[in-house]
């Protein structure tokens, strides 16, 4: 089976072919096959120029972008692929969660392309997008176990049962950990986004030079980043010497906060809801300090084992959402605009 898969919910306009095969070996009457996965193609069109001026995305900068690039970026995708459109068993598209014009440019090429091409077309939860991470490369996880999902607009711990149902555990209470990447960076002039140049200045820093507050919030799975943010803000201002040093000090220490919490309330997860077995996703599970620090807590607890999706497949990327829509094949031909309105408010009535 081919799945082009389209991904356009913030700022990345991006686009995957995906080739999905059934092992030989027999399974289990009842139970759905995992298919070997080849990624035959993986764009991604960042639009960081756009947005850097501004440390954060426009959304209408972001869906103007998206106009233009998403042609090029799908054909583009089926040309690395090898693969003529006709091919393709199934479009699969992100419709939610997302900037709302965002999405629309996607959804709408999805829906245009399947209504000439007579092709399938299934829309998937970006959510369930980044959860599905998880398998597109091996080791995979097996079911049931416990997933982390941290980017810029989530940071969620879901108990994950089978590829299309999850149950939330735990979630912010404010920003997500991704949000407050990008707010640090903003205060200390680091560009957009935030999360890779905050890291990488953090790597020269010392964890310990400052004691930033950790919201603990009892034995409750939720998280709140917004009085970190306030601190590091407050510290900022506080600064004397403006040294790459100083900077670096307070990333690395604002970060050692995030990861702590992170990584202490999904570990009480696992251990809470019995699974041995710990998944990785959203764009700040690229960070090399939280994927060393989940590695290191999870040997130390014994039996727990860490799922980590490459970096490629951690930030906004369609191969996720082409492995999703995979999962959500049945779904496929749905009126996909429904699905958004729905999301926004009352969908209009229909005769
Ligand atoms: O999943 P993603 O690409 O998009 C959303 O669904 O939001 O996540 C983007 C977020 C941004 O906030 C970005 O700053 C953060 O992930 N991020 C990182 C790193 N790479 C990306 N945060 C910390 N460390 C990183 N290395
Ligand atoms: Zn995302």
């Amino acid at each position: 089976m081919l799945i082009l898969g389209l991904e356009t919910s913030c700022d990345d306009t991006a686009a995957a072919v995906l080739r999905l095969e059934y092992p030989a070996e027999s399974v289990a009457e009842g139970e759905e096959p995992c298919p070997e996965v080849s990624i035959l193609a993986n764009l991604v069109q960042s639009q960081t120029e756009v947005h850097n001026p501004y440390g954060g995305v426009v959304p209408e900068l972001a869906s103007r972008r998206h106009l233009e690039n998403i042609h090029p970026v799908a054909a583009t995708a089926l040309a690395r692929a090898g693969v003529e459109l006709e091919r393709i068993d199934l479009l699969a598209v992100t419709q939610g969660p997302g900037l709302v014009g965002s999405l629309l440019v996607g959804l709408n090429f999805a829906k245009a392309l399947s209504l000439v091409s007579g092709i399938p077309c299934v829309g998937v939860d970006h959510i369930a997008g980044h959860l599905a991470s998880a398998f597109l490369s091996r080791p995979r996880p097996s079911f049931p176990y416990l997933a982390l999902t941290v980017s810029g607009g989530h940071s969620s711990i879901f108990v994950v049962e089978s590829p299309t149902r999850f149950t939330l555990q735990g979630q912010t209470r404010d920003d997500a950990a991704g949000e407050a990447f990008d707010k640090v960076a903003k205060l200390l002039h680091l560009g957009y986004p935030g999360g890779p140049a905050v890291s990488r200045l953090a790597a020269q820093g010392d964890p310990q030079a400052f004691a930033f507050p950790r919201a603990r919030l009892g034995e409750s799975f939720d998280f709140s980043f917004s009085g970190l943010k306030t601190a590091v803000a407050n510290q900022v201002h506080r600064l004397t010497s403006w040294s790459e040093q100083a900077k670096a000090d307070i990333c690395a220490s604002f970060q050692e906060a995030v990861v702590e919490i992170l990584v202490a309330k999904t570990l009480a997860a696992a251990r809470h809801f019995s699974c041995r077995q710990v998944v990785l996703s959203g764009g700040v599970a690229a960070n090399p300090r939280l994927r060393q620090e989940l590695v290191a807590a999870a040997a130390g607890a014994g039996d727990m084992e860490v799922f980590l999706p490459e970096p490629d497949f951690c930030t906004d990327n369609a191969a996720m959402i082409a492995m999703a829509g995979f999962f959500n094949r049945h779904r496929a031909g749905r009126l996909l605009a429904m699905d958004v309105y729905s999301r926004f408010g009352a969908a209009p009535a229909y005769p």
